[in-house]
């Protein structure tokens, strides 16, 4: 059955969010970095961008906010661009894990690399690895790898950066740790800012909209019709956002949107619809998972209204 894309209008995303923005009363602004708790709950975006048509939004589309884990999409996509596929995933797993998006258990437990690219201890992994390459460079490669595929540069947030900075004994710990075991190397407090500095990058729900069109056309910018990823490198995201783009989320979020996506503690839901367009969502209120409870809520009626799924396809 084909999709109903050209169904996409104002006036359903305006319905579909006026329907998911109140979820967010069920959820909780993440507060373990305290400068994200100054956010609003009630604050709510959600933008489209089609692969060959223009940007739709709804809600409150100039709202800056940080990317925080949906980053990892960036610095996976720049490093295997770089290091080439087979170099990257020596240092970390292709694998889903049950955990929580910030937990060493695994690693203790099993003695091996961590399990994903999307888990912080696989992120900071990878982040290593760009490190390790660029040095002090690395933050302005990646700022302007964004560029290349938003068409626009918003900088990161200094007060995120240092807020989390301040407040990461836990991501500390975990990167210790994993030199520990010998999986990570080099000055572990530079290798951690330029991690924090990722997770800081500004965007709308549109920047995420526009990265989620890229994915979906197979690695070319919308803004420029320029090839930015390879398609192997598309087909590698793909498949780790849905497997483990919502962490100890991912099987609910497979069964209720059923496309690829990738979460942020601030809030933003990042979804590919291979061929068609990019999602980006944008609200604060997080369930116990970390992922935004009106966000999902939000995907999860696009999906239905536009017969958007991407698992369980049929002709009847
Ligand atoms: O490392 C952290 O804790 C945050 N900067 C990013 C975590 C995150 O966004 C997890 N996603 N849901």
């Amino acid at each position: 059955m084909e999709n109903r894309c050209d169904l996409l209008n104002e006036q359903l995303l305006n319905g579909v969010g006026n329907i998911a923005r109140v979820m967010s009363a069920d959820g909780k602004v993440a507060d373990y970095i305290p400068e994200l708790s100054l956010m609003s709950a009630e604050l709510f975006s959600l933008s489209c961008q089609g692969i060959d048509s223009s940007l739709m939004e709804t809600g409150d589309r100039e709202q800056f906010f940080t990317m925080q884990s949906i980053s990892k999409i960036l610095a996976l996509s720049f490093a295997i661009e770089n290091f080439g596929r087979e170099n990257v995933f020596r240092h970390v797993g292709m694998e889903a894990s049950a955990d929580s998006f910030n937990s060493l258990m695994r690693i203790e437990m099993t003695s091996s690399k961590p399990s994903n690219p999307f888990m912080n201890a696989g992120a900071i992994a990878v982040c290593s690895l760009i490190h390790k390459a660029y040095k002090e460079e690395s933050v302005e490669r990646l700022l302007s790898f964004m560029e290349s595929v938003t068409g626009r540069e918003n900088g990161f947030d200094e007060r995120v950066f240092s807020s989390e900075k301040r407040s990461a004994d836990r991501n500390r710990a975990l990167a210790f740790f994993m030199k520990s075991m010998g999986f990570l190397h080099g000055d572990i407090e530079s290798i951690l800012d330029f991690y924090f500095a990722l997770c800081s990058l500004r965007c709308t729900s549109g920047d995420l909209a526009k990265i989620g069109a890229m994915i979906a056309a197979g690695g070319v910018a919308v803004h420029s019709g320029e090839r930015v990823i390879q398609k192997e490198t598309v087909f590698t995201l793909m498949g780790l956002m849905s497997t483990c783009g919502l962490y100890n989320g991912s099987g609910e979020f497979a069964v209720r949107v059923g496309l690829p996506g990738k979460s942020g503690v601030s809030g933003g839901i990042l979804v590919a619809v291979p061929g068609r367009m990019g999602i980006g969502v944008f609200s604060p209120a997080l369930d116990a998972k970390g992922n935004s409870v009106a966000g999902i809520k939000a995907l999860e009626l696009l999906s239905e209204k536009l017969d958007l799924r991407g698992f369980g396809k049929h002709n009847r």
